[in-house]
């Protein structure tokens, strides 16, 4: 559904994108992960044809059976009505109510009046702000605000939706609900990607992850081969009775380490636990410890 060949992107003498190839399949929800400052906004920017590449091809779009039937460039006006974004800053009228900016958002689109209005009441439900419809965005918590911006990526039922931070700055509970929006894009066929420095929701919400850093991927795959290849040892961590502290083992083969303890002593053994890489080791490991701001 979107490809990028070998896509390069300078910003005076930043490299903010350095030869990024990477494709989004038709229907898969795929994470952007990366630290501060890795490229992902600049990414997303040239996806939907706001920024264009110095070098290198964005394509949208999908030939196989079932799917759009075309592709085509960001700048082709038929790929652009295909795609939704919700932006990383938070793009609203803060004099208006939500729903006034869901209207505007649907006539931009290209819908009647009346589609536009039928299709925000729907959205409204489903982004949980039905009750505050009526109410000035500039009112809105951090978490009601990216809702709203997610609604307005999704007015035209697109088929390839771009979220850049969709969870920056809110509470579980809007992040919780912009988990269940995505699950929901997923069931219907909708192709998502999203940026995010989440661990935890690009662990639970991606068919595969891709990590980027300095404008580069990293590496590309499932939660579990990215794990597999990248995360590290597992520790097994072991207090016998009458111990204060516990024994960590690092390991590649938890279980026989457990075993073999358990065989030793197993009757000693006060607690027991292994700790295996997730998806944060992953990213450590590849991008670094040091502060990214
Ligand atoms: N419009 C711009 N002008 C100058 N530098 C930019 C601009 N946009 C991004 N950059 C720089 O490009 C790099 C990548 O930025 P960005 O794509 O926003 O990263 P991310 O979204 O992963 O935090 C950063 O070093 C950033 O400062
Ligand atoms: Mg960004």
């Amino acid at each position: 559904m979107l490809c990028l060949t070998d896509v390069r992107k300078s910003f005076g003498k930043t490299v903010a994108v350095d030869g990024l190839s990477l494709e989004v399949r038709r229907g898969e929800v795929m994470g952007l992960l990366g630290p501060n400052g890795a490229g992902k906004t600049t990414t997303i920017g040239m996806a939907v044809g706001l920024l264009h590449p110095d070098s290198g091809s964005v394509t949208l779009g999908s030939t196989d059976n079932g799917g759009a039937g075309k592709v085509g460039t960001p700048a082709d006006p038929a790929m652009r009505t295909m795609v939704g974004v919700a932006p990383q800053e938070v793009a609203l009228y803060d004099e208006m109510s939500a729903r006034e900016n869901l209207v505007l958002f649907s006539r931009l689109h290209g819908l009647t009046g009346a589609e536009a209005r039928a299709r925000t009441t729907e959205l409204l439900t489903e982004v949980g702000l039905s009750d505050r419809a009526h109410h000035k965005v500039h009112g809105f918590s951090g978490g009601m605000k990216r809702r709203l911006n997610l609604a307005c990526a999704l007015v035209a039922h697109p088929k390839l939706v771009l979220l850049d931070e969709p969870t920056a700055g809110v509470d579980p509970q809007s992040r919780h609900a912009i988990f269940d929006i995505v699950a929901k894009l997923k069931a219907d066929g909708v192709t998502v990607l999203f940026s995010t420095h989440y661990m935890e929701e690009a662990s639970r919400l991606c068919d595969r992850v891709a990590i980027v850093d300095h404008g580069r991927l990293l590496a590309l795959g499932t939660v579990e081969e990215l794990i597999e290849a990248h995360g590290g040892p597992s520790i097994v961590a072991i207090r016998r009775e009458g111990e204060e502290a516990e024994t960590r083992i690092e390991t590649s083969t938890p279980l026989d380490e457990v075993s073999s303890a358990m065989g030793e002593s197993g009757a000693s053994i006060a607690e027991l636990r292994i700790e295996k890489p997730d998806l944060e080791a992953v990213f450590l490991h590849l991008t670094g410890k040091e502060h990214r701001d």
